[in-house]
């Protein structure tokens, strides 16, 4: 089944500390979110990517898309000041399709046979994130001190992309927008509905950059 995916890419990158939103940074010759977007853009089931900017930076982005020959943008919408306005204005913009995708611009290392994976999964329950188990030991502290060491086998980081029956998401983004709920991620925005949201193994190397070392681990995912 085709997909259409919604790129937040209208963050500041402050964690990154580049001066710049993070998006522009080059990695290997072209920047972050154009290595994200070509993904998208060669895969035969994706039919369209519904881009989400800062609205003053229009015009750098409409010049990268025309350089690097991104053809598949149905639509450059404008960002909000959390992640999750953002997504909602892209989610604005989604035409009839049977999965939507919201993945993180600053993601550039997912692979098509995990999307497929994803896809799959949401067309069967509804909404699905990628995910990989925790490798480090997480304990709870409070006030400097341990209050709890979590049970390590229930606990998955999970990823982008997340993908999500359309209906499904836009009413979950409605709802948290009237509950002034603000969540890290659009799963979370499901799961406080009482609806399920399935786990797709996803692979280590699907990393966000969001820190200035972030730019060495991608230099080697690049590299290898
Ligand atoms: N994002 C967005 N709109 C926002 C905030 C974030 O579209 N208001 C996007 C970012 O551009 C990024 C993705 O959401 O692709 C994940 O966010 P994050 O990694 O936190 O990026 P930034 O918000 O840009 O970084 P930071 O939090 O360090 O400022
Ligand atoms: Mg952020």
């Amino acid at each position: 089944m085709n997909y259409q995916v919604v790129i937040p890419a209208a963050g500041q990158g402050k964690r990154m500390n580049a001066g710049k939103n993070k998006q522009f940074i080059e990695l290997e010759q072209a920047p972050i979110i154009i290595h994200t977007l070509k993904v998208f853009e060669e895969h035969s089931i994706c039919s369209g990517i519904i881009l989400v900017i800062n609205e003053q930076e229009r015009n750098d982005f409409q010049k990268l898309l025309d350089d690097y020959h991104i053809r598949k943008i149905k639509y450059i919408v404008a960002g909000g000041s959390e992640r999750q306005f953002s997504v909602y204005n892209g989610l604005q913009a989604v035409d009839d399709c049977g999965i939507v995708l919201v993945h993180d611009g600053a993601r550039p290392f997912i692979s098509h046979k995990k999307i497929e994976d994803l896809v799959h999964k949401a067309q069967e329950s509804g909404a699905a994130t990628l995910a990989v188990p925790v490798k480090d030991t997480i304990k709870r502290v409070e006030n400097g001190v341990v209050v709890e060491t979590v049970e390590r086998s229930t606990l998955w980081s999970v990823q982008t992309p997340q993908a999500f029956i359309p209906s499904l998401v836009i009413d979950a983004h409605h709802q948290a927008n009237k509950d002034n709920y603000l969540g890290t991620d659009d799963a979370s925005l499901i799961e406080r509905t009482g609806k399920p949201v399935s786990i797709v193994l996803g692979d280590y190397t699907n990393i966000k950059l969001t820190t200035p070392e972030d730019l060495l681990i991608a230099k080697a995912i690049m590299g290898k």
